[in-house]
C-alpha cells in the first residue's frame, strides 16, 4: 500500500465527516478540518509546538470558573469575538449604531435609574461626566421608552463585579429610559483604560507575543426598544490611550466621542444612537 500523503490524509478526514446527518454541522466541521490542516502544513507544525498548544488550551480551559471565562478571553484577544460580531451584526447602513462584543462584565438586572441621574454609588476619584443623546430609528424618528442598559469601570479600572465587597454591586451600572423626544441623559465618571485579565494563560500569550493587555476607555450599553433590533455597543473616549491597539479589537471609529468640559466644568459627552427595525 502506498504511503499516505498530507493531502490524502486531509481528504480522509473530510470524508469521515461527509455523512454527518446535520448539514450545517457537516459544513462547519469540514471547513474546520480544511483550515486546521492547511494551517498545520503552512507552519510545518513541530511535535513540540503541537504539544505546547495542547498544554496551552488545557490550561486555558482549566482557568475558567463561574467568574472567569478564559476561553472567551482567548477568542477576544485573537479577534475572533469581534469577527463573529461583524459577521453577524455588521450592516450596510452607515447611520446605524455599530455593535461590539459584550465582554465578561455585563450583569443583567441593573437598577432602573431616572433620566439625568447618577449611576455612581462609590466615590473613588473619577472625573464626573454627563452623557446624553438621542435614540432614533433609521428614518430619524425619536424612539420613546428605549432602554439603555449601561455599565462601565471605576476610576481604579475595575468593574463592580470584579470587586465584590469593595464597590457596591450596582456601582456604575444602570438602566435608563428615553423620554418622549427620544433623549436620554446619565451621570457617571469618565471611564479609564484597563487591562483585560492577564494573570492566566491568555496573559502569558500576550506577553510572549509582545502584546499589551489594555482596552481603550469605554462604557458599554445594550440599547433596546420595541420594534427594533437590540444593539450591544460601546462608547469610547476620544482622548483615551490604546484606541489604535485595543487588546480585543473592539474599537470602531463611529463609536468614539469627545468628553469636553461644560459650563459648570463637568465633562459632557453627546452620543446619538440609531436602531434598526426588527423583522
Ligand atoms: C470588556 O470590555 O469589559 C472586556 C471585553 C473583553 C475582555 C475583557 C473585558
Ligand atoms: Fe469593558
Amino acid at each position: 500500500m502506498a504511503r499516505v500523503t498530507e493531502q490524502e490524509l486531509t481528504d480522509q478526514v473530510l470524508a469521515r465527516f461527509a455523512a454527518a446527518p446535520d448539514e450545517r454541522l457537516r459544513a462547519v466541521m469540514q471547513a474546520l478540518v480544511r483550515h486546521l490542516h492547511a494551517f498545520t502544513r503552512e507552519v510545518r507544525l513541530a511535535d513540540a509546538e503541537w504539544l505546547a498548544a495542547v498544554r496551552f488550551l488545557t490550561a486555558t480551559g482549566k482557568a475558567c470558573d463561574g467568574a472567569r471565562q478564559e476561553v472567551i478571553l482567548l477568542s477576544d484577544v485573537l479577534g475572533l469575538s469581534s469577527l463573529v460580531d461583524l459577521v453577524n451584526h455588521a450592516r450596510d447602513d452607515e447611520n446605524l449604531t455599530e455593535t461590539t462584543i459584550l465582554g465578561p462584565f455585563y450583569v443583567p438586572g441593573s437598577p432602573w435609574r431616572e433620566f439625568g441621574s447618577s449611576m455612581v454609588e462609590y466615590a473613588d476619584g473619577g472625573e464626573p461626566a454627563v452623557i446624553r443623546g438621542s435614540v432614533r430609528g433609521v428614518d430619524g424618528t425619536p424612539i420613546e421608552a428605549a432602554v439603555l442598559d449601561v455599565w462601565q469601570n471605576a476610576a481604579t479600572g475595575y468593574y463592580a463585579v470584579q470587586q465584590p465587597g469593595v464597590q457596591p454591586a450596582t456601582n456604575l451600572r444602570g438602566r435608563y429610559r428615553t423620554g418622549p423626544d427620544g433623549r436620554y441623559e446619565l451621570r457617571t465618571i469618565r471611564p479609564v483604560p484597563y487591562p483585560v485579565p492577564d494573570d492566566g494563560p491568555v496573559g502569558e500569550l500576550l506577553r510572549a507575543t509582545g502584546r499589551h493587555p489594555w482596552r481603550a476607555a469605554h462604557l458599554h450599553a445594550i440599547v433596546s426598544a420595541d420594534g427594533h433590533l437590540p444593539v450591544v455597543t460601546h462608547l469610547f473616549d476620544a482622548a483615551s490611550d490604546h484606541l489604535d491597539s485595543d487588546a480585543v479589537f473592539g474599537v470602531k471609529a463611529s463609536l468614539v466621542r469627545e468628553f469636553t468640559p461644560g459650563p459648570d466644568g463637568v465633562l459632557e459627552c453627546e452620543h446619538d444612537l440609531v436602531l434598526h427595525p426588527a423583522g
